[in-house]
């Protein structure tokens, strides 16, 4: 090894010992005759000190290093002054006195500060990632990620679980988003689709008598991008045998209680976590994601407006529509330019307005309160718990504009009320999903989740039925406001599988094309089976407190969908598609 010790080991007691020490010029310091050096590397920083007269030539050297030169410094551990001392810092009490410097390689001055959190753009730092990663938060999110997944490993590994891998060249496994397709040179004209998740290949291994699989397991999914989406991410991908669905919840919030605890960032503060289904979940929080760290929720008040002078709420009623409205705790003095400015907000997510009520101590205004009668306001300010000092904010249309806009006016001003815990995780389970959307375009019906999920047993009936009304056997795990994880009890019976993909749309051929070996396992003693996938860059987010899923990625894309350090994806050679059969026609 090129070093004794590393940047965060040495302590008072060291004192007295020779060390050597390498790594990167953090900051540097000329007091007019003695240099110091903040010398960096991965497990912190060491104070160097050299000194003109005693080491003259460690100090020629050093006089030479700039910020991020390479160098490697040998000398002797000592006490700081008392003054000096620097309680900041776990090395804070030492310093080591430079008698050998040898730069072992200079740096260009680089691009942005690596030794200060200031703001860089975007781009630059994933241009620059090998640069981006030397600074102290992103070393940190590579830590926490580690041992994030590192526990998760072990915890499994305790009960019963196996890791197994399964291939990144497959067929196409289907989660709602676009396939990856990689040519193939040896079949022309044929494709391997990168795995949207290892699905079919978890359940296959259930048929294979696993019977506990886990995986930290790559998918790649040609979606749009968001803050909290990756064409390439890794799933906790989870399968178990003989199970129900509460066995599989019961397990990951085992597991994820035992891990919060282990990395020690947040609380949990819903324990045990709620089960919510998901009719009531769009009802209170107007999304099947949300966060419940504070209140604001959703409350209808369609029955008590229905017939009234007032228009805009009763022609909505009339018209199919509802109208809903959420309580703001303590804005009644919001000006009309804070109401115009909200009110604009939701227009964005297709509201026609935003109706309001400030309820002060002696009387209630609004803007829809000359239309209807005392009583009415009255029912209205009870049904949303409406106290002296509260904001009521009201959109009336078509529920699902409803939902999309007072679920996110609700997270938006929690925001900048204040009104969520930073340290506080809302974990909570979302159940019986309907197991169908109507896909109108498509006069067909659509899996809200995926393919191979069970309906409840109670409602297998209703797949022959009435499929609009069978819920599905899937658990969503949300946090905070983000879709953490999702999973289900899986068919494990051909006849109702074949039932499944008749009512999707897929023809017979077609189902035996692309899943003929799913059904024909199924016919080889499939054990009841199900599990789940937590995504593990979410939760890293999550735990780091961060808003981006970039951040917690070593390497990841723009929101484009690039590669900006190395330049991906890139033409490739004209020998290389030919050997894979293919021509570039423009478009
Ligand atoms: P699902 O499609 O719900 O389920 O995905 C599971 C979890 O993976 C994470 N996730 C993503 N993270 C980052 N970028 C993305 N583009 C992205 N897409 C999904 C989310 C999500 O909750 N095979 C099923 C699981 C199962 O049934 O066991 C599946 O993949 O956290
Ligand atoms: P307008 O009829 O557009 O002049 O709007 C009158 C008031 O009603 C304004 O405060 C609007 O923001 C509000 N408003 C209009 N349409 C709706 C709606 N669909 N839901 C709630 N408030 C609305």
């Amino acid at each position: 090894m090129l070093k004794t010790h590393t940047c965060g080991e040495l302590r008072a007691e060291h004192a007295g010992q020779t060390v050597t020490m390498a790594g990167w010029v953090h900051r540097r310091r000329d007091h007019g005759g003695l240099i110091f050096v903040d010398l960096r590397d991965r497990w912190g920083l060491t104070q160097i000190v050299a000194n003109p007269t005693t080491a003259p030539e460690a100090h020629r050297v050093l006089d030479q290093a700039r910020n991020e030169y390479v160098v490697r410094v040998t000398g002797t551990v000592r006490p700081r002054p008392e003054r000096m001392v620097n309680p900041n810092l776990d090395t804070g009490a030492i310093e080591v006195d430079a008698a050998e410097v040898a730069i072992l390689n200079p740096a260009k001055t680089p691009p942005f500060y690596i030794n200060e959190e200031a703001p860089v753009e975007e781009s630059l730092r994933l241009k620059y990632r090998y640069l981006d990663l030397r600074r102290e938060r992103m070393r940190n999110n590579l830590v926490l990620r580690h041992r994030v997944v590192k526990f998760i490993r072990d915890y499994l590994s305790e009960r019963g679980f196996i890791e197994v891998e399964t291939p990144i060249l497959f067929k196409t496994t289907p989660e709602g988003a676009r396939d990856y397709l990689v040519p193939s040179r040896v079949h022309p004209g044929h494709f391997y689709a990168l795995p949207q998740s290892p699905q079919q290949l978890k359940q296959l291994l259930m048929v294979a008598g696993v019977e506990r699989y886990f995986q930290i397991a790559r998918c790649f999914r040609d979606e749009d991008q968001r803050g909290d989406r990756q064409p390439e991410f890794t799933q906790l991908d989870m399968e178990m045998s003989f199970v129900e669905r509460e066995d599989v919840m019961n397990l990951v919030e085992g597991l994820f209680t035992a891990l919060v605890q282990h990395i020690g960032t947040k609380r949990i503060m819903t324990k045990p976590w709620p089960r919510i289904k998901y009719a009531e979940a769009m009802e209170r929080f107007g999304d099947d994601k949300f966060d419940m760290r504070f209140g604001m929720e959703l409350a209808d008040v369609s029955d008590i407006v229905a017939g009234t002078e007032y228009k805009v709420f009763s022609e909505a009623v009339a018209a199919g529509g509802k109208v809903k409205g959420i309580r703001v705790p303590g804005c009644a003095t919001y000006s009309r330019k804070q109401l115009d400015e909200l009110a604009e907000y939701v227009r964005g997510f297709g509201a026609k307005g935003l109706a309001w009520a400030a309820i002060g101590d002696s009387e209630t205004r609004s803007s829809f309160g000359k239309f209807l009668s005392e009583v009415t306001m009255k029912a209205i300010v009870e049904r949303l718990d409406g106290q002296a000092g509260d904001l009521l904010l009201f959109v009336a249309d078509r529920l699902e504009i409803i939902n999309a806009c007072l679920s996110r006016l609700r997270v938006e001003l929690a925001e900048r009320l204040k009104l969520r815990d930073d340290d506080a995780l809302a974990f909570c389970w979302v159940i019986d999903f309907p197991l169908f959307q109507w896909n109108e375009a498509e006069k067909r019906w659509d899996p809200s989740h995926h393919l191979f999920t069970s309906p409840l047993p109670e409602d297998v009936p209703l797949v022959d039925t009435d499929p609009g009304k069978a819920r599905g056997a899937q658990y969503d795990l949300v946090c905070n406001n983000y879709e953490v994880g999702g999973g289900s009890i899986r068919i494990h019976r051909r006849e109702l599988q074949e039932k499944i993909f008749d009512l999707i749309g897929l023809a017979p051929e077609v189902a035996r094309e692309r899943f003929g070996h799913m059904l024909e396992a199924f016919e080889y003693g499939t054990p009841p089976h199900g599990g789940i996938a937590p995504g593990i860059d979410r939760l890293t987010m999550v735990l780091a407190g961060e808003p981006n899923i970039r951040e917690v990625i070593a390497f990841p894309k723009s929101q484009q969908a690039a590669d900006l350090m190395a330049g991906a994806p890139s033409p490739a050679e004209s020998n290389q598609l030919k050997e894979l059969h293919i021509q570039i026609v423009d478009s």
